[in-house]
């Protein structure tokens, strides 16, 4: 597993030039251990940025799959309109989050363990046990239709201590995977719902509504990416049963495959740093938040999800 303080590799990396355009793009990434996720510093991401910033953030982001910026000073609004910049923003409430009401911005995520009144959460609030899903490796909205591109995830305040995330590369892990394997989980399609991954942990606590809302979405296992071609696993705890497939079965062979896509040679952990804001493409990537003592310290993220364009049953098939 390789830390992002600790980076041992100073090679910087300049995402390439953009064509036909005289705008210089000043975008130096340096890669970390895994080399999926790139350091970028001396940048400030601004909404206002021309298209051809925008352009080469895009074109890292499809070679790298994970941008980390540090020092970027960021207010809701300004997130909300720098993730504009990629997409249609997703609507933050999730099916199992709809009454906790922090933040006044509907279509900011509050990563935290606070509740309404900016208090630490205490250890039985539902929210937080929800919230403690985020702690196994997902990919963010992969139980939606269309589920989410990019995530643009905010540090604002951070506990001394834990509280890492840790990211794997998907396509990394396709490539790596054995054949028998490639060729059994091809053609496969898996239903996804935040009820699977909250029943992982054993909450179970679910209202009609909140199960009418967590219906179970198909998606491919195997995706191929709109701009690189690249093939990667998408796998996420949201996945709850493979199509035709028992679920015993199903959730065994998941579990076989996120083993394997979670070896530490696809994995790079990122160790948190105050107005670090941190870019990763859900299409090719998994990520899971780490522990910390979040009855001790406050930890307070905030993010904007990006959407994606199409359900991945309408991808071009591995
Ligand atoms: C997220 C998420 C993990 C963390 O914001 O989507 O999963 O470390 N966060 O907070
Ligand atoms: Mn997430």
């Amino acid at each position: 597993m390789t830390n992002t303080n600790v980076s041992s590799k100073p090679m910087a990396r300049p995402a390439p030039a953009p064509r036909g355009d005289n705008d210089s793009v000043d975008l130096r990434v340096t890669p970390l251990n895994a080399g999926f996720v790139g350091i970028v510093e001396n940048f400030t991401l601004d909404a206002g940025m021309p298209d051809v910033q925008r352009d080469a953030i895009e074109r890292a982001m499809d070679s790298f799959a994970v941008l980390v910026f540090r020092d970027q000073h960021l207010d809701d609004d300004k997130l909300f309109a720098l993730g504009s910049r990629f997409g249609p923003i997703e609507d933050a409430a999730s099916g199992t989050h709809q009454d906790r009401r922090r933040l006044a911005h509907a279509q900011i995520n509050d990563i935290s363990n606070l509740n309404a009144a900016g208090a630490i959460m205490a250890a039985d609030d539902r929210h937080r046990m929800s919230s403690l899903g985020n702690l196994l490796w997902h990919s963010d909205s992969s139980f939606k239709a269309v589920p989410a591109r990019y995530s643009m995830l905010h540090a604002r305040v951070l506990p001394p201590v834990g509280g890492d995330t840790e990211f794997a590369d998907m396509r990394a892990a396709w490539d790596a995977l054995p054949n028998d394997l490639k060729d059994t989980a091809r053609e496969l399609r898996c239903d996804h719902s935040m009820l699977f991954s909250r029943g992982k942990i054993g909450f179970t606590d679910f209202s009609d509504d909140e199960r009418l809302r967590c219906t179970p979405v198909p998606q491919r296992l195997v995706r191929r990416h709109r701009r690189t071609g690249r093939l990667s696993l998408f796998l996420s705890s949201h996945i709850g049963r493979i199509h035709g497939w028992q679920t015993p079965e199903s959730l065994l062979f998941i579990q076989d495959l996120v083993e394997f896509a979670t070896q530490p040679q696809f994995v790079c952990r990122h160790s948190w740093r105050v107005h670090d804001l941190v870019i990763w493409d859900n299409e090719t990537t998994m990520h899971r938040g780490r522990a910390f003592d979040s009855q001790k310290y406050p930890r307070d993220l905030r993010r904007v999800t990006v959407g994606g364009l199409a359900s991945t049953l309408d991808e071009v098939p591995a």
